[in-house]
């Protein structure tokens, strides 16, 4: 199969495009032929070596995150899923490879597409929409009549969260530019905050949740917004201790995680509010809750550009310019 491989680690490297064997599949998995795939800024992080430490993998690597597709064989522990079935899923870690003719993936990780949606439009979902539905459903457990702040709201993260945020009945504000603001409103943001011009610390007061995404000084601003007894959930670190606990890092790895949170840690429990990191994880239930949300039209993907296979490169350079406006998929199919 035709797959684009990571050879060295390297800001801005290049991925090659090579000929591999279709990968063996293990008897809990299926094996999907790639119609589409998401491109994530973890594949791009992962690309420069940002990640080493979290997510050891050896070299060469397929990345890839996010797959559409169809299943075209299944492994003898495989239950729900059969041949021709079309699917989607964010392909865990250690077993990622998406951006490949063939993938992987593991049953309890995937989900049928949900119905209505193009093979583009099931890649662009899984990544974002989990990451969203951990942070906003599972740590924050957002209510309905709560505050929420969501960052960077025109994002691939922020354009789902919006939508699943007002889903559960919270009010959302959200920071995008100017150029963003029909988007995000659209998505169901009430207060937009142009970040280029207005400072976010002035404007809200007494959130109940904020989803980070940005740098520490704007974590160290968000809980200056954010209520006594509300949550900060930050998906752009510091990692806290329960993280390194739950990916079974080693000791070293757990001091420096302990060590890097500690001052948000600190300053998050003197004011009454709760600190979390979180790492999304593949999760095939979830993705299927998401689809009935989809289908009830309560939430819809939002897709900046699909590029064709060979351009995959370009893809990746597109979502690290940080202007994407929703997601970004390659159509490999
Ligand atoms: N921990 C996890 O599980 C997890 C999961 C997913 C993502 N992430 C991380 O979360 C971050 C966001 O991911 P993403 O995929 O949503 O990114 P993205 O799609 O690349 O975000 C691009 C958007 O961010 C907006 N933006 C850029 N700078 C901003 C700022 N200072 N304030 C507000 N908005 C700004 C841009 O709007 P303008 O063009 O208007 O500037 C653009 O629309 C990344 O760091 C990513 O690695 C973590």
């Amino acid at each position: 199969m035709k797959a684009f491989i990571l050879e060295r680690y390297g800001k801005q490297r290049a991925l090659t495009l090579a000929e591999l064997p279709t990968p063996a599949l293990r008897d809990d998995e299926v094996l999907v032929e790639v119609h589409a795939a998401g491109v994530n800024l973890l594949d791009a992080k992962i690309r420069n070596g940002e990640f080493k430490l979290i997510l050891p993998y050896r070299l060469p690597l397929v990345l890839g995150h996010d797959v559409a597709g169809v299943v075209v064989k299944a492994g003898p522990r495989v239950r729900r899923f059969k041949p021709g079935d079309e699917v989607h899923a964010r392909v865990d870690d250690f077993r990622i490879g998406s951006f490949a003719e063939f993938v992987p993936v593991r049953e309890a990780s995937l989900a049928l597409k949900p119905q209505g949606l193009t093979m583009e439009e099931a890649a662009s979902i899984p990544l974002v929409g989990l990451t969203a539905w951990q942070a906003l459903v599972e740590k924050a457990r957002l209510a309905k009549g709560q505050k929420v702040f969501i960052q960077a709201g025109s994002g691939g993260v922020g354009t789902f969260a919006i939508q699943l945020a007002r889903h559960l009945g919270a009010t959302v504000a959200t920071t995008t530019s100017a150029a963003n603001t029909a988007l995000v409103k659209g998505l169901g943001a009430e207060v937009v905050i142009d970040y280029r011009t207005q400072d976010f610390e002035s404007i809200l007061r007494d959130q109940d949740v904020v989803l980070n995404s940005q740098d520490g000084k704007t974590l160290e601003k968000s809980l200056r917004v954010l209520k006594a007894g509300g949550r900060l959930i930050s998906i752009s670190g510091p990692p806290d201790p329960d993280f390194g606990r739950d990916i079974g890092a080693p000791g070293f790895v757990r001091l420096a995680m302990r060590l890097l949170s500690a001052g948000v840690r600190r300053r998050a429990a003197a004011r009454g509010i709760d600190y979390a990191f979180l790492f999304m994880k593949a999760d095939g239930r979830q993705l299927q809750q998401i689809a009935r949300l989809i289908e009830d039209g309560a939430i819809r993907p939002v897709i900046d550009k699909v590029f064709p296979f060979a351009a995959t490169n370009e893809a990746l350079a597109h979502v690290e310019s940080g202007r994407a406006k929703g997601k970004v998929v390659i159509r490999v199919k």
